[in-house]
């Protein structure tokens, strides 16, 4: 399958990047971002180049992720900083891809293509998003589990919302 890369595409709100780090599949490439201690966004092939483990089961290190594996650790621009037993040949040698990111109107844009081509003025409008005066914006959705029909009309819903509602929690119960 192919996929249109040399675009921008939504990959996570900037909250999710607040501690830790996240995993994204974008165009069939796992990704794994964290923010670094300067604030900047680091977004990495999610693979380590050893033994192709997910570095997103490693740890963070600082303002580096580590392979849960060997212990290969990358920077946010995909280099090799540290390997196991200092060999530098393989740290030389063990790269990973790194893409371009922009964090705006809260959340974080990535550009899957040429690096070259990665313009962020070509980022649409979507101030919508961080206009907090204007808009109000939710994260996350729960709901209690035994919600009665009644209660769902009462907010104002209406039967075709409850089949969707109904969907996602098939043991909802009629009142
Ligand atoms: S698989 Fe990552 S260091 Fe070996």
């Amino acid at each position: 399958m192919s996929f249109l890369k040399n675009t921008w595409y939504v990959v996570a709100h900037a909250y999710e990047l607040a501690e830790g780090m996240i995993s994204r599949k974008i165009c069939n490439q796992d990704i794994v971002m964290f923010r670094t201690s300067k604030g900047s966004i680091a977004a990495l092939e999610d693979r380590c180049p050893h033994r192709f483990v997910p570095l997103s089961m490693g740890r963070r290190v600082g303002d580096t992720v580590q392979c849960g594996y060997h212990g290969l650790r990358f920077d946010g621009a995909g280099t090799c900083v540290e390997a196991p037993n200092d060999d530098e040949t393989q740290k030389a040698r063990a790269c990973i891809k790194s893409y371009t990111v922009v964090e705006r109107y809260a959340v974080i844009w990535l550009w899957m293509g040429e690096a070259s081509r990665a313009n962020p003025d070509e980022i649409p409008v979507f101030g919508f998003l961080s206009d907090k005066e204007k808009f109000g914006s939710c994260q996350g959705y729960s709901y209690p589990r035994r919600l009665r029909l009644f209660q769902i009309y009462k907010q104002g819903s209406t039967r075709r919302r409850y089949g969707l509602v109904h969907a996602l929690a098939p043991s909802l119960s009629f009142g």
